[in-house]
């Protein structure tokens, strides 16, 4: 009987090491989203495929991700990121939880990033944030036990608005290489515009035209990257209809008041670009418009039936890539 209950202590004690190995080998495999380069292109390809999958089979992923919660941590207002990810959750059969505002969180009582994540991995298995300040959702993962991905901080990065360019892209050009790729608007704070930037690099003979008034110009750290590659050519011009005819994608961004530090400013640029029909008439039969929404005037309504019209497609694209990364950054293969 001694025998028996010493075997059975062992055993017990063995199965709590293995438990302590197993945690702390996920949590140091463990995969977060920064930054569009934090994969690499064939991950991407991978991404997108799973995504294509989810597209044609999407009863084959509906329970993949049963008894899981993702949570969303939101300091800033969203509609399509936010939704988009807890929708995605959800027709994977998982369930969300979470706060779309710092004000209905304790960041109001002090609380900071690093204890929230603390607390917040105690209550999900995976998290998506947006803040900002540009670097929190990394602060936040160096603090966490479960996947953090950057729903947008600051004006720095937008790694999943990024997978959702990439996959309409993709899905409506068929390829990455050889194209002409227009970027309009605020191009000084858009995160999107910097984050597209760096994933697109990596393909083949891209050329960029970057259209701002002067005031939003692209930073010049990231014209600075631009100038070290090989494969890439820019150039930088106030008008878009000197340049519209040339463009196979034209990404379009909105003048984002939330950035600027006076309101003389914004109301001098808002309405510095508007996307419509007369324009449209100098462009290609097949040029791309996207547009990381929300838009306010910089698209008029009027060419939202124009087949090149692609931005409410690339919002549904969105929920796709990010039931992917979802599944990828929980390591759940279906
Ligand atoms: N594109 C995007 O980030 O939209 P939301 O701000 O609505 O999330």
């Amino acid at each position: 009987m001694n025998s028996l209950l010493k075997n059975l202590k062992i055993m017990f004690i063995m199965f709590q090491i293995y438990l302590i190995l197993n945690t702390e080998r996920n949590v140091y495999s463990m995969r977060n989203l920064m930054s569009p380069l934090d994969f690499s292109v064939a991950e991407l390809d991978a991404l997108m495929d799973t995504a294509s999958d989810i597209i044609a089979n999407p009863d084959k992923y509906s329970h993949a991700c049963d008894g899981k919660i993702l949570a969303t941590l939101f300091y800033e207002p969203s509609t399509r990121t936010r939704l988009s990810f807890e929708a995605a959750m959800l027709r994977l059969g998982g369930k969300t939880l979470g706060f779309h505002s710092a004000d209905s969180s304790s960041a109001t009582k002090g609380e900071t990033v690093a204890d929230t994540i603390r607390v917040v991995s105690s209550f999900a298995d995976i998290c998506a944030m947006r803040h900002p300040k540009e670097g929190a959702p990394l602060v936040a993962a160096e603090k966490s036990s479960i996947p953090v991905i950057n729903a947008g901080d600051g004006g720095h990065h937008h790694p999943t608005q990024t997978l959702t360019d990439l996959m309409t892209i993709r899905s409506l050009k068929g390829k990455f290489d050889n194209l002409t790729i227009g970027m309009c608007g605020d191009l000084k704070f858009g995160r999107t515009v910097h984050s597209l930037i760096s994933a697109l690099v990596r393909y083949t003979n891209i050329k960029f035209v970057f259209i701002s008034p002067k005031e939003l110009k692209l930073p010049e750290y990231i014209k600075e990257h631009l100038d070290s590659l090989d494969n890439v050519e820019y150039k930088e011009v106030s008008k878009l209809e000197d340049v519209i005819g040339s463009l196979d994608i034209l990404y379009m961004t909105r003048v984002q008041r939330e950035r600027f530090f006076n309101e003389e400013d914004y109301v001098r640029l808002k309405d510095f670009y508007i996307l419509d029909k007369a324009k449209m008439a100098l462009a290609k039969n097949d040029m791309l418009v996207l547009h990381p929404l929300p838009r306010v005037n910089e698209i008029s309504s009027e060419i939202d039936d124009d087949p090149r019209a692609g931005y409410f497609r690339q919002v549904r694209y969105g929920m796709f890539i990010r039931m992917a990364l979802i599944l990828k950054l929980l390591d759940i293969t279906v």
